[in-house]
């Protein structure tokens, strides 16, 4: 737990306003490789149901919903919102909440998976995003968090990412919440190499 806390950027001052707004468009464009990612590693297809925490402007809810899916995306930052419902084609496949990943605006046993990508470093309270994963998954449902590889002495945007340390610090966490199939895979997303770790709700 207290490696998760070395390297992640719990304290960033947030992404609001104008600056929030420039953020969502930039990551429009550096979540596509992990949005496609996260389908695959998932097989998202008809049927799941799917919130995407931490969402930023929504490119992996849409690719979600592009396979079939019902999608939640839920982010704390109106500006990350804002820009995700002006991008997206009117659609009943998703809807937008704001909350965070430790109060998830989603009722228990609704999701057939949860992913995370590129924001648990921002978490406040890793172990309690964890739990409301849990608490929203059907028995059986899938939880996904993808994070960037970050060196351990890593600084500036190069850090906001995980070690190997912190995939794996992630990963026990899972387990010892009683989460089975715990797994983390070392894989690419576009040129960037990324911490995959999934793990699904006991059945
Ligand atoms: C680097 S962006 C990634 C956005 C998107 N997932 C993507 O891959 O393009 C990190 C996102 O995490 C959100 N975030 C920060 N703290 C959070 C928390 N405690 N719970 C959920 N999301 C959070 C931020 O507002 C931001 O939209």
């Amino acid at each position: 737990m207290s490696d998760l806390a070395v390297n992640h950027h719990a304290d960033h001052p947030g992404f609001s306003g104008l600056t929030g707004s420039l953020f969502a468009l930039m990551f429009l464009f550096t979540g596509k490789a992990g949005a496609r990612l996260a389908a695959d590693v998932t097989a998202v297809g008809p049927g799941d149901l799917v919130v995407d925490v931490g969402c930023g402007p929504g490119t992996a809810a849409r690719v979600a919903a592009s396979r079939g899916a019902q999608v939640t995306g839920v982010d704390p930052s109106p500006s990350m919102l804002r820009v995700a419902r002006l991008v997206t084609r009117r659609t009943t496949k998703i809807s937008w909440a704001e909350g965070s990943a430790e109060k998830l605006p989603v009722s228990d046993s609704s999701a057939t998976v949860v992913w995370a990508l590129a924001t648990v470093h921002h978490w406040r309270d890793v172990a309690a995003g964890i739990a409301e994963s849990q608490r929203v998954l059907v028995p059986g449902g899938r939880l996904l968090a993808v994070e960037r590889q970050s060196p351990p002495a890593a600084s500036g945007v190069a850090s906001h990412g995980w070690t190997r340390r912190q995939a794996e610090a992630f990963a026990a966490l899972c387990r010892s919440a009683g989460m089975v199939d715990v797994d983390i895979a070392d894989r690419r997303a576009g040129r960037r190499a990324v911490w995959a770790v999934s793990a699904r709700l006991r059945s």
